[in-house]
């Protein structure tokens, strides 16, 4: 259970979902776990949760469009700590509509968080860990892979975490910088992004209940089905830890085979 002992991490998007499942197993395995978010109540609710199972961490406001906020919080673990090992990019949103109906703004604000939130926090992580080592995780999505009609702008977004995460990866080795990046691609998983959707609800009235929803959702093929975020989150603890010292630049895909 000491697989990150004594290794600093930050989670962003940590206050929901997959981000607060990663930070929970983080924690559970001995790191100091930053648990970013702009809901601030959320991530220290998830900090809390954290502490009062005798583990470490702490709540930081952050917004991860804001690269002010950015400099701020890296620069205050690394006067904490003199150090960041693991960095986790989970925050993200979804926007579901059709494309010639798409608000230009939306399309924006989907790429702002998802794509420029990713490229904020690698560029002010690398800035700490090119020092010492580290690993960074991104969540993208088996939309980044698998066409998603209906929601273009986040199948583009994540598209392009995913190559963003080779390009950088691929980087770091040609320079020698001793820091790996890999990219997770799930396909659906059971969190709040779905839930608070109004489809969903509308789904959830129509069916009765949230899980005959995601088993709609998740189609007819009888080994179909909705992961649990910690599903996801051992993915990401794997290619955090050293057991993955060798692996860089992957796009890991966790579906169920949904993509095949
Ligand atoms: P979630 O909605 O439960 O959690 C997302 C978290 O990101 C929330 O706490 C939210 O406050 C935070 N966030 C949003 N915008 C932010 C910003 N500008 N700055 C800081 N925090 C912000 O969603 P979930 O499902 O845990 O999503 C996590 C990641 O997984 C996202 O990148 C999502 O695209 C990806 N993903 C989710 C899938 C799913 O089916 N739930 C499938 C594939 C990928």
């Amino acid at each position: 259970m000491n697989r990150f002992r004594e290794r600093i991490a930050l989670v962003t998007g940590a206050a929901s979902g997959i981000g607060a499942s990663t930070a929970r197993l983080l924690a559970q395995e001995g790191a100091v776990v930053f648990c970013a978010d702009r809901n601030q109540t959320g991530a220290e609710a998830v900090a809390q949760e954290i502490r009062a199972r005798a583990c470490r961490a702490e709540a930081a406001f952050l917004d991860v469009t804001d690269e002010a906020v950015w400099i701020a919080l890296i620069a205050s673990i690394r006067d904490a700590h003199g150090r960041l090992d693991i960095l986790v990019n989970s925050a993200g949103i979804s926007a579901a509509a059709a494309t010639s109906e798409m608000e230009f703004a939306s399309w924006r604000q989907v790429f702002a968080v998802n794509l420029d939130g990713v490229f904020l926090g690698t560029k002010h992580a690398l800035g700490v860990m090119r020092g010492h080592g580290g690993s960074i995780v991104n969540v993208s999505s088996a939309s980044g892979l698998k066409a998603a009609p209906g929601a273009a702008a986040y199948s583009a977004s994540k598209a392009a975490v995913c190559m963003f995460g080779k390009a950088v990866a691929k980087e770091c080795v040609d320079t020698g910088i001793p820091v790996r990046v890999n990219t997770v691609c799930p396909a659906g998983v059971r969190t709040p992004m779905w839930t608070s959707m109004p489809f969903f609800k509308d789904l959830v009235d129509k069916l009765g209940s949230e899980d005959a929803a995601y088993r709609s959702l998740a189609g007819p093929a009888p080994g179909s089905r909705f992961s649990e975020p910690e599903e996801i989150a051992r993915a990401i603890l794997f290619l955090a830890s050293d057991e993955a010292a060798q692996i860089t630049g992957l796009d890991l895909v966790i579906d169920g085979g949904y993509t095949l």
